[in-house]
């Protein structure tokens, strides 16, 4: 994969570029890669200008975005991918496209909160690193000084969420001082523009948010909470919580996957421990818990009473993370162990879960989760399938990525 970042100071990257994990499913993850850039293929005149949102009910047809939504990139994420594997200018225009939706991003500040990384990452920090468009790099910059101002003394981490008027006053002030576990995903923004700039605060509140989010979202057995609250006038720590889990004190599959793809990546952009040990204490617990099919349902602690909705955009999430830990190991008998994990993941989501052959599917993966207490279960989502897109990529040996 050509990457092209001149102002990089290679890092971690450098030296791990050669690592392929050592799949015992090779063949059948090339098939399904190809598999998705045929769909890509197909949907870029269909989707147009569109972003998919969510997959409507019992078809596999999507709804698509309208203004401030925290999943506007990862069709662009995908379009970038495939820019990367093939070099088609079909690909990288289509992305391009999107820039007009980015920049509205910027001048619209109460569009602005932890979510700033999923969107520029995949859109604007892409493009540069695959292009070196200086245009892109200027846009992502600004969205990085924009989520790196988000950090609130006294309270040690980045802000996450906004209140809304529809959150009701009690949750309204609670988001301001939660951090959640979907926040872990953003830090790889800061770690970028801090290579970028140099700027030191980016790196230093990247750290500061990683290792609040270990001390307290991460528990002794490696579970997570989704959201953690801090008292803002100390900054002290209150107890946790959650919003899409099934209790504040079970483990929400995807807020899992958040934290151990993020602290992954997080170790690859500095070569820091911690943030190995602890994506792979939180892989560890995962094993734990997985069902035969190698599908998470979308809570980690469901009661055999409840409706047994599989998540397979965590599962996506968490086979990526997976290949992404074996990569940080680089060798040792964890890379084994971490790659068998991912595979039996990913096996499951090809061979139960992608409908890409499908002519009538406008994505890859069905049966995603995302918000299962409103109602919203059993659908194709698009992080599923910007991570399903990455997690074969990274299976078949692809190393280098936008976070
Ligand atoms: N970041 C929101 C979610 O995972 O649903």
């Amino acid at each position: 994969m050509a990457m092209n970042d001149p102002a990089d100071t290679g890092e971690s990257y450098a030296t791990l570029e050669l690592f392929q994990p050592p799949t015992a499913h090779k063949k059948q993850f090339r098939d399904a890669l190809d598999r998705a850039l045929a769909k890509l293929d197909q949907l870029v005149p269909i989707f147009g200008l569109r972003n998919p949102r969510m997959g409507i009910e019992d078809s596999c047809n999507y709804a698509f975005c309208t203004d401030d939504e925290w999943v506007a990139s990862f069709w662009t994420g995908q379009l970038w991918l495939a820019y990367s594997l093939t070099g088609d200018e079909k690909f990288k225009n289509s992305a391009r496209a999107r820039w007009s939706y980015f920049q509205r991003v910027l001048e619209n500040p109460a569009w602005h909160d932890h979510d700033l990384g999923f969107l520029f990452l995949l859109s604007c920090v892409a493009d540069h690193k695959l292009t070196s468009n200086q245009k892109a790099r200027d846009m992502a910059i600004r969205a990085a000084d924009f989520l790196a101002a988000r950090w609130r003394q006294p309270l040690p981490f980045v802000m996450c969420w906004n209140p809304m008027q529809r959150d009701g006053a009690d949750f309204a002030a609670r988001k301001t001082r939660t951090l959640n576990i979907d926040s872990m995903q953003a830090m790889s923004l800061l770690y970028w523009a801090h290579r970028q700039t140099g700027q030191q605060s980016f790196l230093d509140i990247a750290n500061m948010h990683n290792e609040t989010g270990i001390k307290h979202l991460i528990r002794d057995d490696f579970s997570s909470y989704h959201c953690y609250e801090f008292d803002p006038t100390t900054g002290n720590p209150i107890g946790g919580y959650t919003h899409q889990g099934l209790a504040d004190e079970s483990c929400w599959s995807r807020g899992q996957s958040w934290a151990l793809h993020g602290l992954a990546q997080s170790y690859l952009n500095t070569n820091k421990n911690a943030f190995r040990d602890a994506a792979a204490g939180l892989a560890d617990y995962v094993a734990t818990k997985l069902p035969k099919d190698g599908v998470p349902l979308w809570d980690y602690d469901l009661p055999e009473d409840r409706y047994p909705y599989r998540d397979t955009s965590a599962a996506a999430v968490t086979a990526a993370g997976l290949y992404t830990l074996a990569q940080g190991f680089g060798h040792g008998p964890e890379v084994a162990k971490y790659t068998d994990l991912a595979d039996r993941i990913l096996i499951g989501l090809v061979e139960n879960h992608d409908i890409a052959a499908n002519p009538e599917a406008e994505g890859l993966l069905n049966e995603g989760a995302a918000f299962v207490d409103l109602g919203r279960a059993n659908n194709m989502l698009p992080y599923g399938d910007y991570y399903y897109f990455e997690a074969l990529m990274r299976a078949v040996g692809h190393t280098e990525f936008f976070w």
